[in-house]
């Protein structure tokens, strides 16, 4: 069950960020460079996520320590994602 809010988490910015640029467009085969920018900013909201929490582990650790280990773990995957599709595709 965590891991799949996990995943979850990860794909629904991805897919909203997506669809919201696509919008319009036709359909044409799927080109993945038009990821790099909707990785970019999944990866700014997991990072502000992930300092929002970090400043909260103070108020409760029990809760709040998890969570942002969890976010920083996606926050550096999704930024991995990022800079190999610039690197790659660009
Ligand atoms: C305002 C920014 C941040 C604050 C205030 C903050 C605060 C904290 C605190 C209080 C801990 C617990 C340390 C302990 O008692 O063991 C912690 C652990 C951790 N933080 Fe942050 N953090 C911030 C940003 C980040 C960022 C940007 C990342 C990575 C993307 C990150 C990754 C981690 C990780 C992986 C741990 C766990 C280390 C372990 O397993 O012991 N933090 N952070």
């Amino acid at each position: 069950m965590k891991r799949f809010l996990f995943i979850t988490m990860l794909i629904i910015p991805l897919a909203v960020s997506t669809a919201a640029l696509a919008h319009g467009e036709e359909h044409s085969h799927f080109d993945f460079s038009r990821l790099i920018i909707p990785a970019g900013i999944t990866t700014f909201i997991f990072m502000f996520l992930t300092l929002t929490l970090g400043l909260l582990i103070k108020k409760n650790r029990k809760i709040f320590f998890p969570w942002h280990r969890r976010l920083a773990f996606l926050t550096i995957a999704m930024a991995v994602i990022h800079v190999s599709l610039i690197l790659l595709l660009h």
